[in-house]
C-alpha cells in the first residue's frame, strides 16, 4: 500500500469514528471517571428525595407581560421568545425594574429547610443570557448587544448570596444553567432576537469556550457546587455540540462529588447523565435503570407570572410529590420570586404546609426507595428494608385498607403516633389494616407496617369504590406487553392529562384487572380513551370471559371521551369464588394503532 493510500484510509476511519461518536454520544461522553464513581456521588441524593427549584433573573421583572400585553404560555421565563424582544431593548427595560430591594437569601433557604427540602437548584442564567453570578467573562462584564449579562446590584452577588444562605442551613446547592443564549453572537440560537451584524457568521468555539469558562466560575468562585443543571439540548445540537467533553472532563476534578443531571444531552429521559430530568409529568412507571428527579411547579410557570393564577391546592402537590418518590424520583419543586425578591405568597403557603406534613412524616420521604406495587386503591406507597410507609389519600368507609403483601406483620402504626399499635389481619394472601380514625394532619396520613422476613407482593385486586362502581386504570391495570404497549402518562405540553395504554398495535398485547366487590348485579361497562386522527379499531373487554366487543372512533379532538361498551352480570356465585377478572384485549386495528386508553368502568345498574 503507498503511503497516501494509508493516509486516506486513515482519515476515513477517523472521520468515520468521529461521525459516529457525535451521533450518538456514550453516558458522560465516555468518561470512565464519572461512570466509577457514580454510585457514591449519587448517595446524598438518593437520601434527600425533595428540593427546591428556583426560576429568578430578568424575566421576573416583566412577569409574562411584553408592552402590557400578557402571554399566556406557561414559561414566563420565555417571555423575550414569545413577545420577540430583542436583548438591548430586553435588557433596557427589564434591569432597572429588577431592583431586588426586598431580596433576603436566608429567608429563602429557611422557607426551603423548614419545607423539608434537602438541596435547591438556582437558576445561575437562563436562557436570555443574564445571570445572577457574577461572571468574569470578558462578554459578560461588557458586550455591544446588552453591554453585559451581569445583573447583580452593585457591589452584591445575587447567586453567591444564594449560595451561602442555603449552605449554611446544610442544603446542597446546584447550578441550573443554561446552554441556549438568545444575547451571545455565537450560540447556536445566534442573533435571533437582534439585528445582525452582515456577514457575521456564529463562531460555536467561541461560545463552547464561554461556557467552560462559566461553568468552572460556577464550580471555583463558590463556596460548594453540588449539582450542574445544564438546560436543554436538542437532537441537533447535544453532547459535543457544547463541548461537553472538556467540561466533564475537567469539572469532576474541580468538584469530585458533584452531580450532572442528562440534559447536555437530547431528551429528558435519556441516560446519559446521573440523572433523568422529567419536566412537569411524573414517569407512570418511574424510570427503570436511572435516576431521576421531576421538577414540577406550584402555578403553572416557572418563572415570576403576573397572570397566572393557576395555583396547585396543597393536596394535589401532595399527590405529586408522593407519587414522584413511591417511582423511585426526586421531587424538585419550583419557586419563581419576582423583581423585588419576593416569593409569591401562594407558594409559601403550599411550602409553610408541606413542612408541616414533613414535619410528622419525613421518615416516609427521605432515604426511602420505591413501591413494590403498582397502582393502590389508596394512595401510595414508599419502603424502607422490613418496613413499608403507606400514604393513604382516600381512606375508605369501612375505615380498612388491603396491603398485597403476605409476611407476616411485626408492628403496624401510624406515624404520627408510633406508640400506638393499629389492628391487622392476614386474609386470602393479603394483609387488612385498620386505620385509626384520627386524622393527624392535613394530607395524606402516614400509615407503618413493620413486616417479617423478605417482602412476598401478593395479586393486586382492585376494590370497589362506596358506590359500587369498578374504576379500572392504566395505573392500577396489570400489562402484559410483548415490547409494544406501555403506561404512556402526562408531558410538560400536557401536564394534566390522566395516564393511558398506548403504542398497541399487537394482539398480543392485553391488560387486565382482578377485583375485589362482593356486589351482584347488572353493570354497565364503559371506556375511556382519547381519540386521535389515524388511530382507531376494536377492543374486546372480558369480564369473567364474558366477551364485549366495541368500536373506538377516530378524530383529531384528543380530548377523553367515555363510551358505553354494554352490560353485563355479575353473579353471587361468580363474586363469591372465582373473584372477577377484567381483561382488554385488542380484536383489530384500524390506522396506525388503537388510540390511548385510560381504562374501563363498572358501573352498578339498579
Ligand atoms: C426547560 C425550559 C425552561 C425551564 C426548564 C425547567 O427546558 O426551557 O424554561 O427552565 O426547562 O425544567
Amino acid at each position: 500500500m503507498t503511503k497516501k493510500l494509508i493516509l486516506g484510509l486513515v482519515v476515513c476511519l477517523v472521520i468515520n469514528f468521529s461521525s459516529h461518536a457525535q451521533s450518538k454520544s456514550e453516558p458522560y461522553e465516555g468518561l470512565k471517571e464519572w461512570q466509577d464513581t457514580k454510585e457514591q456521588r449519587i448517595e446524598w441524593f438518593n437520601e434527600a428525595r425533595f428540593g427546591m427549584f428556583i426560576h429568578w433573573g430578568l424575566y421576573a421583572a416583566a412577569g409574562g407581560l411584553w408592552n402590557g400585553e400578557v402571554y399566556p404560555q406557561h414559561y414566563s421565563e420565555w417571555i423575550q421568545a414569545w413577545a420577540k424582544v430583542p436583548s438591548k431593548e430586553y435588557s433596557e427595560v427589564l434591569k432597572p425594574q429588577f431592583t431586588v430591594e426586598n431580596f433576603d437569601a436566608n429567608y429563602w433557604a429557611e422557607v426551603a429547610k423548614d419545607a423539608g427540602m434537602r438541596y435547591v437548584i438556582i437558576t445561575s442564567r437562563h436562557h436570555d443570557g443574564f445571570s445572577l453570578f457574577n461572571s468574569e467573562e470578558p462578554f459578560a462584564l461588557h458586550n455591544d448587544v446588552t453591554g453585559g449579562t451581569n445583573i447583580s446590584p452593585k457591589g452584591r452577588d445575587l447567586y453567591g448570596e444564594l449560595v451561602s444562605a442555603f449552605k449554611s442551613q446544610g442544603l446542597k446547592v446546584g447550578a441550573y444553567y443554561s446552554l441556549l443564549d438568545w444575547q451571545h453572537p455565537d450560540s447556536y440560537e445566534g442573533f435571533q432576537f437582534n439585528e445582525n451584524k452582515k456577514g457575521y457568521t456564529p463562531n460555536h468555539q467561541i461560545y463552547k469556550q464561554y461556557l467552560y469558562n462559566q461553568i468552572k466560575e460556577l464550580a471555583l468562585n463558590y463556596e460548594t457546587l453540588d449539582v450542574l443543571w445544564p438546560d436543554f439540548s436538542r437532537k441537533d445540537s447535544e453532547g459535543e455540540a457544547w463541548g461537553t467533553r472538556e467540561i466533564l472532563k475537567d469539572l469532576i476534578k474541580w468538584r469530585p462529588n458533584i452531580l450532572v443531571n442528562n440534559r447536555f444531552w437530547n431528551g429528558l429521559e435519556n441516560k446519559n447523565g446521573d440523572l433523568g430530568t422529567p419536566e412537569k409529568y411524573v414517569p407512570p412507571t418511574g424510570l427503570p435503570g436511572m435516576y431521576w428527579e421531576a421538577s414540577h411547579t406550584m402555578n403553572e410557570s416557572y418563572g415570576y407570572s403576573k397572570h397566572d393564577k393557576n395555583w396547585k391546592s396543597f393536596d394535589k402537590i401532595m399527590e405529586l410529590f408522593v407519587e414522584t418518590v413511591s417511582k423511585g424520583g426526586n421531587f424538585l419543586l419550583n419557586v419563581g420570586p419576582d423583581e423585588k425578591g419576593e416569593l409569591p405568597q401562594p407558594a409559601i403557603e403550599i411550602l409553610e404546609q408541606v413542612g408541616k406534613w414533613m414535619a410528622v412524616n419525613s421518615e416516609s420521604i427521605y432515604g426511602t426507595s420505591a413501591s413494590p406495587f403498582y397502582g393502590l386503591d389508596w394512595g401510595y406507597c414508599t419502603q424502607k428494608p422490613g418496613k413499608l410507609f403507606l400514604h393513604v389519600f382516600e381512606s375508605p368507609k369501612s375505615g380498612v385498607i388491603t396491603v398485597p403483601i403476605t409476611n407476616e406483620v411485626k408492628n403496624a402504626y401510624p406515624l404520627a403516633e408510633t406508640e400506638f399499635s393499629l389492628a391487622t389481619q392476614r386474609v386470602e394472601g393479603s394483609v387488612e389494616l385498620s386505620l385509626s380514625e384520627k386524622r393527624y394532619h392535613q394530607g395524606p396520613q402516614l400509615y407503618v407496617i413493620e413486616y417479617i422476613g423478605e417482602l412476598e407482593v401478593s395479586e393486586q385486586k382492585v376494590a370497589s369504590k362506596e358506590d359500587g362502581s369498578i374504576v379500572l386504570t392504566a395505573d392500577n391495570a396489570k400489562v402484559s406487553s410483548s415490547n409494544g404497549i406501555y403506561i404512556k402518562g402526562a408531558s410538560h405540553n400536557y401536564p394534566d392529562k390522566p395516564n393511558c395504554i398506548a403504542g398497541w398495535s399487537n394482539k398480543e398485547d392485553y391488560v387486565s384487572w382482578n377485583i375485589n366487590s362482593n356486589r351482584p348485579g347488572t353493570y354497565k361497562v364503559l371506556i375511556n380513551y382519547i381519540p386521535e386522527e389515524n388511530k382507531s379499531g376494536q377492543v374486546e373487554v372480558l369480564v369473567n370471559e364474558k366477551p364485549l366487543r366495541y368500536q373506538l372512533s377516530s378524530s383529531s379532538t384528543n380530548k377523553m371521551v367515555e363510551a358505553e361498551v354494554g352490560n353485563v352480570e355479575l353473579t353471587q356465585a361468580e363474586l363469591g369464588s372465582t373473584g372477577i377478572h377484567v381483561a382488554l384485549k385488542l380484536h383489530q386495528v384500524q390506522g396506525d394503532e388503537l388510540p390511548e386508553i385510560q381504562g374501563v368502568r363498572l358501573v352498578p345498574q339498579k
